[in-house]
C-alpha cells in the first residue's frame, strides 16, 4: 500500500431532517418498529441540494482541515450510486466547483464504494506519484427511494464525506481488502431508466427505485462483515485494531457480528440512529463524526468495513494520525 497519511476529514448532510414520525405519515410504520429493527431515528434528506453540492462542501472543509492548497490535489476519486449525472462524473463536476486541474473519476461499488475509493486513491497516488488525493463519497438515496415501500423507505438518508490523503514517509493505511461475489438472486439493485436505441424504445422503467430483499442482504452483510474483520485481525496481528467503523446499514447487523466475534459495543462507532444508511457515504460521515466527537484519537488503529450491492465488500485498517 502506498505511503499515505489521512490529512483532512469532513462531512456534510442536507439540512432537512426526516424523523420516524414523519415516515408514519407516509407509510404504515411506527417509530418503535423502525428503532427496534434498524436502530434508526432520523435521517437527513435533500430538498434542493445535489450530490455535487454536498460532495463539494465536504471536499472544501477537508482541504481546509488538511491545510493544503487546493491546487496540490492531484486526483479526485468520488464514490456514488446516486449521482445526478451519468457523464461527466460527479468528481469532474466537483472539480469544476473547486476550479482545479487534475484527473477525476467516479467509483461505483454500492455501499462499499468508499473503501474501493480509498484504496483506488491511495494506489493511484503511488502509481502517478501524487502529493495529495481527494476521496469523496456523496449520496442522495432519497432520489431512488420508493416512498410507498415501508420495507425500504425507512432505511436510507442522504449525505457526503471527504478525506484528503497526503503522501507521507509512514503509511497510515494498511491491509486493504476488496471483495465481490455475484448477486445471483438480485437481492439489491437500482435499475436505470433506459430510454431508446434505434432498434428499441423503452420509455418507462418501473424498476428505477432501489429494490432489496432485506433478509438475504442481512445474511450476506453479517457474513461479509465478520469475514472481513477476521481477515483484517489476522493480517494486523502484531498490532491489532481496537476500534471499528462499519458501514451503517442496520444496527442489528453490527450487533450480530459483535456478539459472534465477542467484541465490545464500545469498540464500534455507530451514528446510524441520526443519519440512517447513506450508502457509500456512511463510512466517511462516521469517520468525521467519530473524529469530531473525540471517539477517534491520535494513535488509534481503526478498521473500516463495508458491504453493498454487487455484491461487494471490503475493509482497510487505518492508523489515526490527526
Ligand atoms: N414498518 C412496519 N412493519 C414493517 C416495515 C416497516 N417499515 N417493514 C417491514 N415491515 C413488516 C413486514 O411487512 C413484515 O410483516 P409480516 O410479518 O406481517 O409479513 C414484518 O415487518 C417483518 O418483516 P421482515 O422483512 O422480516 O423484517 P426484518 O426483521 O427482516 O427487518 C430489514 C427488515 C430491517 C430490512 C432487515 O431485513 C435488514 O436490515 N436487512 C438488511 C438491509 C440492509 O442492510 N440494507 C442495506 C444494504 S443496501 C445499502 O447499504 C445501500
Amino acid at each position: 500500500m502506498a505511503s499515505v497519511e489521512l490529512a483532512g476529514i469532513a462531512c456534510c448532510v442536507p439540512e432537512r431532517i426526516l424523523t420516524n414520525s414523519d415516515l408514519e405519515k407516509l407509510v404504515e410504520t411506527s417509530d418503535e418498529w423502525i428503532i427496534k429493527r434498524t436502530g434508526i431515528s432520523t435521517r437527513h434528506v435533500i430538498t434542493k441540494e445535489t450530490t455535487v453540492e454536498l460532495g463539494y462542501k465536504a471536499a472544501c472543509m477537508a482541504i481546509e482541515q488538511a491545510g493544503i492548497d487546493k491546487n496540490e490535489i492531484g486526483l479526485i476519486v468520488l464514490s456514488t450510486v446516486t449521482g445526478e449525472y451519468l457523464t461527466p462524473s460527479i468528481a469532474s463536476l466537483i472539480q469544476k466547483e473547486l476550479d482545479i486541474d487534475c484527473p477525476c473519476m467516479d467509483v461505483s461499488a454500492g455501499c462499499t464504494g468508499y473503501i474501493y475509493g480509498l484504496v483506488t486513491g491511495a494506489s493511484l497516488m503511488d502509481t502517478l506519484n501524487l502529493n495529495a488525493v481527494l476521496v469523496i463519497a456523496s449520496e442522495a438515496l432519497s432520489y431512488y427511494t420508493d416512498w410507498t415501500d415501508r420495507a425500504t423507505c425507512v432505511l436510507f438518508g442522504d449525505g457526503a464525506g471527504a478525506v484528503v490523503l497526503k503522501k507521507s514517509a509512514q503509511s497510515c493505511m494498511h491491509y486493504p481488502i476488496l471483495g465481490g461475489i455475484p448477486d445471483r438472486e438480485d437481492v439489491l439493485y437500482i435499475k436505470k431508466e433506459l430510454r431508446a436505441t434505434p432498434f428499441r424504445c423503452i420509455s418507462q422503467n418501473p424498476m428505477q427505485y432501489l429494490r432489496m430483499k432485506g433478509s438475504e442482504v442481512f445474511a450476506f452483510a453479517t457474513n461479509a462483515v465478520e469475514e472481513t474483520l477476521r481477515k483484517l485481525l489476522k493480517m494486523c496481528k502484531d498490532k491489532p485494531y481496537t476500534k471499528i467503523i462499519p458501514h451503517q446499514a442496520n444496527e442489528k447487523i453490527i450487533d450480530y457480528v459483535r456478539r459472534k466475534m465477542n467484541l465490545k459495543k464500545s469498540q464500534f462507532f455507530l451514528n446510524i440512529s441520526q443519519y440512517a444508511n447513506t450508502s457509500s457515504a456512511t463510512i466517511p460521515i462516521a469517520l468525521c463524526d467519530a473524529y469530531n466527537k473525540g471517539w477517534l484519537k491520535k494513535g488509534d488503529r481503526v478498521a473500516l468495513v463495508g458491504f453493498g450491492a454487487g455484491l461487494t465488500y471490503g475493509g482497510v485498517v487505518i492508523d489515526w494520525t490527526i
